[in-house]
């Protein structure tokens, strides 16, 4: 492959020099926000550095090989399903947009909707302050991440790439020790869906480098949500969100197997479904609440005492059927248990403590 970073980037001392007498970027007359650089600015371009939030408009527009745009460039790292749809959705906003691809064929579609091709990660994200990651897992994240480290210095990396918690951290550090703003963006979207309004993508990491390319970011989906600068926190939220997504989908299962056996369509059950997860969600911000405080407090939902008995006849109504109550049971065994620490009258959040408590499998 051919390394076009030398012709794509001006030299980290070039660069330092153009700071120090300027706003503290590199691009000089191609600047992506505000176009040529003037040693008088007006009141549209007050002075700035890099770590501030800058205006992210007016813009000046500027060429994208033969189209003139207005909007900032964006360089994309890994073109599959959710690389590909996020380009496809930046160059429908009119982002200029650069891909790269390690098969590089997986990007002529996206050459062909207005893209422009790079033949490193380096070359993709020197063209461009903003640099989306996302290809299968961590490890080739992290391959692509030092392939690309010479070109990150001033940029911001959005590493949608599905990590845990730890693994965003580290993500994080290296990105950081190569000079780029670093945000774990995990996707909480299938990738059909980006673009859309209401598309959903938490954000973690630097809290000024998410307000710099908000606007950018929401070409992905309007429904962004900053949710930490611990870069490990929207790993964290993403995978509790799949664990709890998990646990509602086994739990809708059994339950649809408990109206099949009586005869009845599972269809004729969903609404009846939908209104409860209603009501659900309505509760959750007051079970954590009651979670956090430790106040467990029956008034919104009725005690665990209580519970456990409404449990028992579900229990028994499943198991005549033949229908697995696993999960039932160990919630059972939780509520006695808690009604033998003296939490039977507080509300079913006192089973948090009674869970921490017991280890797995007691
Ligand atoms: N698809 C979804 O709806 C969805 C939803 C939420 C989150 N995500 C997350 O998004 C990430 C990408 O998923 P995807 O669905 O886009 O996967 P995909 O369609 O299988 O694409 C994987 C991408 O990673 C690249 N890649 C894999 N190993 C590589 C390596 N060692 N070096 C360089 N590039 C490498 C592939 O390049 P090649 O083309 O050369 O193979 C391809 O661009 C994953 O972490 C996934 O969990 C996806």
């Amino acid at each position: 492959m051919r390394n076009t970073r030398a012709t794509q980037r001006p030299s980290r001392s070039g660069d330092r020099k153009h700071r120090d007498r300027c706003c503290g970027c590199w691009r000089g007359d191609r600047h992506p926000l505000h176009g040529p650089h003037k040693e008088n600015r007006d009141a549209t371009h007050a002075p700035h550095t890099h770590r501030t939030p800058r205006p992210a408009r007016p813009r000046a527009p500027h060429r994208h090989g033969r189209r003139l745009v207005s909007a900032p460039p964006v360089a994309v790292l890994g073109t599959g399903r959710m690389g590909g749809a996020m380009a496809r959705a930046l160059i429908g906003a009119g982002h200029p947009t650069t891909v790269w691809n390690r098969t590089p064929e997986r990007t002529r579609p996206l050459v062909a909707a207005g893209a422009v091709t790079a033949d490193t990660p380096a070359a993709a994200a020197a063209a461009a302050p903003l640099v989306i990651l996302c290809v299968t897992d961590d490890d080739a994240a992290r391959a692509v991440l030092t392939d690309a480290a010479a070109a990150l210095q001033g940029r911001t990396l959005v590493n949608v790439t599905t990590s845990t918690p730890e693994q965003a951290r580290a993500a994080a550090a290296l990105a950081t020790s190569y000079g780029a703003d670093y945000l774990a963006a995990p996707a909480m979207a299938d990738y059909r869906t980006i673009g859309r309004p209401e598309t959903h993508i938490m954000y973690s990491g630097q809290r000024e480098a998410y307000d710099r390319h908000e606007d950018t970011l929401h070409a992905l989906g309007k429904a962004a949500r900053y949710v930490g600068a611990d870069p490990g926190i929207a790993s964290l939220f993403e995978l509790a969100m799949l664990s709890l997504f998990f646990e509602v989908w086994t739990g809708y299962l059994h339950v649809l197997a408990l109206i099949r056996h009586e005869g009845v369509p599972a269809g004729d059950f969903a609404p009846v479904a939908a209104r409860t997860f209603g009501e659900i969600s309505h509760l959750l911000p007051l079970i954590a609440q009651q979670v956090d405080s430790g106040d467990h407090d029956p008034a919104a939902y009725g005690g665990v005492a209580e519970q456990a008995a409404f449990t028992d006849t579900v229990i028994e109504l499943r198991r005549t059927r033949g229908i697995d109550t696993t999960r039932l049971e160990h919630l059972k065994a939780l509520m006695e248990r808690a009604i033998t620490e003296g939490k039977g009258e507080q509300g079913m959040s006192a089973l948090f403590e009674t869970l921490l408590a017991a280890p797995p499998g007691t």
